[in-house]
């Protein structure tokens, strides 16, 4: 791989979290060099660092004792990424105010926006801060990208926003930092989860769809580079980096995809939409004592799939087709019907397993894909989609010429 990172560490008590940080990445092949700031060296001892990136970590300016090198200047154009973790209320106030006086803000100032990735972790109040938000604003016009903290406890013994976001999502930034974005510049809709339709304020039918199989198909198209908008339908997963759309019902899903559906290139409609909805709605709870036997009558619902494909124009559309029976018969109807360009088709023993196996069925070719985890299968069904539609950048370039 042959990718350094430069690991600026600052003076916060999250500091200590720096050493997982350090260690995810070297153990994900990435060659580490550690710039610490002399506050958070009373947080953590350079000799962790050191041990764990088996490299000499940096905190002085002149401590180099060969002067014919620029430390500063070298560390900044040798690396690939400056990841800044955690990153204080003080380090991003200088570094938007353009204050080089010690290394790591030297290393800051001699590098480009596009390679610095800050992760802050601050006290709420602090974290509130306008001048913070200001100087965060003026980074990311410079193209420094920020993860940002969570809410949670806090060192202080306040709860909220403002600790360190959590390892691994950190270390996922980084991957997806390296990885090739062959949907840079282009917007993918995904509908995702089950839809509820209501008989009364609070009950209502749905299904057993977790909504995991749509949030990681969006989930790959971000990391892919795509401009992702997730319309999700009572799932509990949240994913970040996206616009998520949260809806309830099947007509609030299809208002939301029309909407939203013309500026779009690539679509994957892997909601569980309800069919029906109750043809009449209680807005009172249906009282026990009122009926020995309840028994309601349905409409069917708009298929908001069908409707898009009718709308279609230069979108790319991906549906999904859940059988119990005549799988590829029935998905391969579903194509044509709904005007498609390709459909997933999958049996019900998919649902709201963390597992899946598929076919991608386009109206050239039937694609079989292992069984694997649902958010590795994204991975893969991303990558065959971006080959069956040439969106790699030159087709997308193509395509808008
Ligand atoms: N779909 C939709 N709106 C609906 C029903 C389905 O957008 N009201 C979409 C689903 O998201 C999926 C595809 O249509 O991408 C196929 O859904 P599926 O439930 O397999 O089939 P249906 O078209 O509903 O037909 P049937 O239930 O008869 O199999």
């Amino acid at each position: 791989m042959n990718k350094n990172i430069l690991l600026g560490i600052t003076g916060s008590i999250a500091a200590y979290k720096s050493a997982d940080i350090a260690s995810g990445l070297v153990g994900m092949g990435y060659d580490v060099q550690v710039v610490m700031t002399s506050n958070a060296v009373r947080f953590i001892s350079p000799l962790t660092l050191e041990t764990l990136t088996k490299n000499k970590v940096y905190v002085d300016m002149f401590e180099d004792e060969d002067h014919s090198q620029v430390t500063h200047i070298n560390l900044a154009t040798e690396s690939d990424l400056i990841l800044i973790v955690p990153a204080s209320y003080n380090i991003i106030g200088k570094a938007a105010s353009g204050i080089a006086d010690d290394l790591l803000c030297s290393i800051i100032a001699a590098s480009p926006g596009e390679k610095i990735i800050i992760a802050p972790a601050m006290n709420v109040n602090m974290y509130s801060n306008p001048i913070l938000n200001e100087n965060i604003n003026r980074l990311k016009k410079c193209g420094v990208s920020f993860i940002e903290p969570e809410e949670g406890r806090l060192a202080c013994g306040v709860i909220g926003k403002g600790r360190l976001r959590n390892i691994p999502s950190i270390l996922e930034e980084v991957d997806m930092f390296f990885c090739e974005k062959p949907l840079k510049g282009l917007k993918v809709m995904v509908t995702a989860g089950a839809t509820r339709e209501y008989i009364d304020p609070i009950r209502f039918i749905s299904n057993s769809s977790s909504g995991l199989m749509g949030v990681s198909l969006a989930k790959a198209c971000k990391k892919l580079g795509a401009d992702v908008t997730l319309i999700l339908a009572n799932s509990h997963y949240d994913p970040d980096g996206m616009k998520v759309i949260k809806v309830d019902t099947a007509s609030q899903m299809y208002e939301a995809a029309i909407k939203h559906y013309e500026d779009m290139d690539l679509i994957f409609a892997s909601a569980a939409v309800s069919d029906f909805e109750p043809l009449t709605y209680s807005s009172e709870k249906i009282k026990k004592k009122t009926k020995t036997n309840l028994i309601l009558e349905f409409k069917q619902n708009t298929d908001i799939l069908l409707e898009l494909g009718r709308l279609k124009k230069n979108q790319f559309l991906v549906g999904f087709a859940a059988e119990s029976e005549n799988m590829f018969d029935n998905a391969i109807n579903k194509l044509s019907k709904k005007n498609l360009d390709m459909i997933i088709a999958n049996d019900l023993s998919n649902f709201s397993s963390i597992e899946a196996k598929v076919w991608l069925i386009s109206h050239e070719e039937t694609i079989e894909l292992k069984k694997k985890d649902k958010e590795e299968l994204a991975y893969d069904i991303v990558r065959k989609v971006i080959e069956v539609a040439n969106f790699s950048k030159e087709g997308f370039d193509e395509k808008n010429s």
